[in-house]
């Protein structure tokens, strides 16, 4: 019916997994397309809390299609890892709803060793990366040094990649980051292991995916990370090495840009970034303290606190022109229910001058002051509200004020981390595309 691109509208972390995780209800495919085990998308249901970091979230939902497209980058020892816990909780991963594209690119040891080298080697100035290899797993296949999943299957090309990789990757990790190499048999044993392990699951995903959009499926692209991470369109260097925006859907799936029926961002109440880097809104107060502790802003992946700040408009706005979303998902308004007032950053004053829209250059974003509005708390319980009409007046004007400074349709607001706890807007755009009245019964029963 649609093919929906569900991406961050910040610094990640946003509650995408909740939010793909009942979407993934309606769709019949859900597909990662870029990024990699540095997501941590979390779902809780039945008391049961599941971190996706690689795999689509739709995996917890039986008889749905998920897809890791080539624009992944995989670890297969950390996916087979994630695979096997899945599996040890009650999760059905087979052959058949787990499709990983043949042209994803591998993380090799040697690139999380140059993750975490260079970061150490940075010192105070690092990125703050989750160490998992990525950036170095990128750089290779621009680079035109990488290996892709469809060469496990292929102990000769993988034993030259690798070769030709090892002189290089090697004579850096003794000489620059002093740190012991690597052994060609014992690396390309361990991945031959990989690919017979993963073999049933490699496939051109592309043609899985076009098939599906040509039969009229619903499919939900989930994306990773945030908009602000993004290489091109974040606050670089302190990024990721992928791009998260919507676009990267159709050249990390293979589908082209005319397939895309609807654009959905995820927006988090509040701001909040794990890692290094500008960050405009940022509290280093107690009341960042406190939505840290509210809202449990510890990270996913690494368990790192996470920065905490207010509400930034310019950011959103940003992530609204370059990802063209069309609606978003609001989501953890709970976290903020025990404040007294609440401040939403319009833009921003830098020296003389008054800006709008967010600044590219990270001087800067290192010299501005944000531009707040104060609104008053609503001091009530959302937590747990499931009907738009049920909250409190405070909080439909805070919402109708983002609302009017963001000029966009809001699909959903979620009050809480559980399934349930969540508000679908009437006549939202989402539900639009999907075509469907959301069945709250159904939500609640998954
Ligand atoms: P993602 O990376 O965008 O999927 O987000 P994470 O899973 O890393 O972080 C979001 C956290 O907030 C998770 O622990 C979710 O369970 C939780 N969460 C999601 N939505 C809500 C909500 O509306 N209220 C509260 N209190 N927690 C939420
Ligand atoms: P999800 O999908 C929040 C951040 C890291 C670091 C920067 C670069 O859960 O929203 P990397 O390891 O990617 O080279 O690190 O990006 N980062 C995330 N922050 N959520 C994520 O994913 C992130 N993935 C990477 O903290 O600042
Ligand atoms: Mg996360």
């Amino acid at each position: 019916m649609a093919n929906i691109v569900i991406v961050g509208s910040q610094w990640g972390d946003e509650g995408k997994g909740k939010i793909v995780d009942i979407l993934s209800e309606y769709a019949d495919i859900v597909a990662r397309f870029q990024g990699g085990h540095n997501a941590g998308h979390t779902v809780c249901f039945d008391n049961k809390k599941y971190i996706l970091h690689a795999i689509p979230t739709g995996i917890l939902h039986p008889k749905k299609t998920c897809i890791i497209g080539n624009g992944v980058v995989v670890d297969p020892a950390a996916l087979i890892q994630e695979i096997e816990e899945l599996k040890g909780l009650g999760v059905e991963i087979n052959s058949s709803n787990l499709r990983i594209s043949k042209r994803a690119h591998l993380i090799m040891p040697y690139h999380r060793a140059f993750d975490l080298g260079r970061e150490d080697k940075k010192g105070e100035s690092k990125i703050g990366t989750t160490g998992r290899g990525i950036g170095p797993s990128y750089e290779d296949k621009v680079a035109r040094m990488g290996l892709c999943a469809g060469d496990l299957l292929f102990e000769e090309t993988l034993r030259t990649g690798l070769q030709n990789n090892l002189q290089e990757k090697n004579f850096i990790l003794e000489n620059f980051f002093h740190t012991s190499n690597l052994a060609l048999d014992e690396l390309l044993d361990r991945y031959k292991s990989y690919g017979d392990r993963l073999k049933s699951h490699l496939s051109d995903t592309s043609i899985i995916i076009n098939q599906a959009i040509a039969a009229g499926k619903t499919i939900i692209c989930e994306g990773a990370q945030g908009t602000m991470l993004d290489v091109d369109h974040g606050t670089y260097p302190f990024v990721t090495s992928s791009n998260c925006v919507s676009a990267q859907a159709c050249i990390g799936l293979g589908f082209g840009p005319k397939c895309i029926d609807g654009v959905m961002g995820v927006v988090k109440a509040y701001t909040t970034r794990v890692g290094n880097g500008p960050f405009p809104t940022e509290l280093k107060d107690k009341i960042g303290d406190k939505l840290r502790e509210a809202g449990k802003e510890y990270g996913a992946t690494t368990g790192r606190p996470r920065r905490c700040g207010w509400l930034d408009v310019a950011v959103l706005r940003h992530a609204i022109r370059v990802n063209g979303l069309q609606t978003i998902a609001l989501t953890k308004l709970d976290v903020l229910d025990h404040l007294k007032s609440l401040k939403i950053c319009t833009g921003y004053k830098w020296r003389s001058e008054i800006l709008r829209e967010f600044p590219a250059e990270i001087q800067v974003l290192n010299e501005l002051t944000p531009v707040y509005e104060e609104i008053d708390g609503w001091e009530d319980v959302t937590h747990g509200i499931e009907y738009y009409e049920d909250l409190p007046q405070k909080t439909k004007d805070y919402v109708n004020r983002l609302r009017d400074l963001l000029d966009i349709d809001i699909s959903m607001i979620s009050t809480g981390y559980e399934r349930e706890k969540t508000i679908f807007v009437p006549d939202s755009l989402l539900s639009q595309w999907l075509n469907v009245t959301i069945d709250k019964k159904l939500i609640s029963s998954l």
